[in-house]
């Protein structure tokens, strides 16, 4: 109905329509009270204007008035409050099984990774009708990652990864925004989201760099900086085996528990003494200025396929003998 107003961007995710009910009930209650107390004002300037009420006639109060003019706003702030915290858990939690897409920002400039191996500068491919789950670091400064048409809104922080999701629901090409600023060219970091059929979207994939999935750069990179040697799939190790790790509970020397999300697994390459996993030393070397954030994407990348089943070459014939509680390979 309203989406035809010019002042409005289309709307292209399955969250574009629910921001938008939200923002325009805020409108209409906001606009509804304006005109009432406008109007209001008029009508007591009139009503009560000076030569009709010489006198003014004081009221000691009115419990009756006080709980209508306390308990209607209350009601009106606690079904926004609702409401926009419904929205809010929505926009937040992508769900399982969306694919994912990791997006790197840097002063003045979006990278985009796909899992498949496809890397795109300010240009974004996704599916029409799939929950993409974004993945987002930065390289420098905070950067924010808008797509307007998408309603989709999230900060790019450097040193941790967060997280935001969509579901494209009409394939075109809509903005990509900075919208942090973050420097002098800010106002240029700017891109655009191609929505695709799906059957585009794989071809347009297909048509990829031929330089290998994100996850088995990942691997290289883990074999080449020597990871491989202490992160045995055994219990020989001397660093935790990283099989199974990924998205479970980790317990710390300390006794702390942490879950082992993308920025926990950054952490732990760039400032490995900050969480040292029960039963371990705390010798594992920095690898700060070694790795790009591109490499540190991959490497999450694949450990993240190192989830339950075991693959890769450096595993070969050996079976993982898992640790801790994990899935016993096979079962
Ligand atoms: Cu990046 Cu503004």
């Amino acid at each position: 109905m309203w989406s035809n107003l010019p002042l409005f961007p289309t709307q292209a995710s399955t969250q574009a329509g629910q921001v938008d009910a939200l923002y325009f009930f805020l409108v209409a209650v906001t606009a509804f009270f304006s005109l009432l107390i406008a109007a209001l004002i008029v009508f007591f300037s009139i009503r009560y204007r000076h030569e009709r009420h010489p006198v003014p006639h004081q009221i000691e109060g009115s419990t009756a008035l006080e709980l209508t003019w306390t308990l209607i706003p209350l009601g009106i702030a606690m079904v926004i409050f609702v409401w926009g915290a419904a929205v809010y858990f929505y926009q937040t939690r992508p769900p399982r099984g969306a694919m994912e897409i990791y997006a790197i920002g840097k002063q003045w400039m979006w990278k985009f990774q796909h899992v498949e191996g496809q890397r795109e500068i300010n240009q974004l491919h996704v599916p029409v009708g799939r929950d993409v789950k974004m993945v987002m670091t930065s390289q420098d400064v905070i950067h924010s990652f808008f797509v307007p048409a998408f309603r989709v809104k999230a900060d790019v922080l450097p040193g941790r990864y967060t997280q935001t999701w969509f579901r494209a629901t009409t394939p075109g090409r809509y903005h990509l925004f900075c919208t942090e600023y973050c420097g002098t060219q800010h106002s240029g970091m700017i891109g655009e989201v191609v929505v695709m059929e799906p059957a585009a979207y794989e071809a347009w994939l297909a048509g990829g760099s031929g330089e290998g999935s994100l996850a088995s750069n990942g691997q290289k990179l883990f074999q080449e900086l020597g990871c491989a040697t202490c992160h045995r799939s055994d219990t020989q190790g001397r660093g935790p085996n990283l099989v199974g790790v990924f998205g479970k509970q980790v317990l710390l020397e300390d006794g702390r528990t942490v879950g082992a999300d993308e920025t926990y697994v950054r952490e732990s390459i760039l400032n490995p003494a900050a969480k040292i996993v029960s039963g371990f030393k705390p010798i594992m070397p920095t690898f700060e200025g070694q790795v790009s954030e591109e490499g540190l994407v991959a490497l999450v990348a694949y450990i993240k396929t190192l989830k339950s089943a075991p693959q890769g070459a450096q595993q070969q014939n050996e079976p993982a003998r898992p640790v801790a509680p994990t899935n016993t390979p096979g079962k």
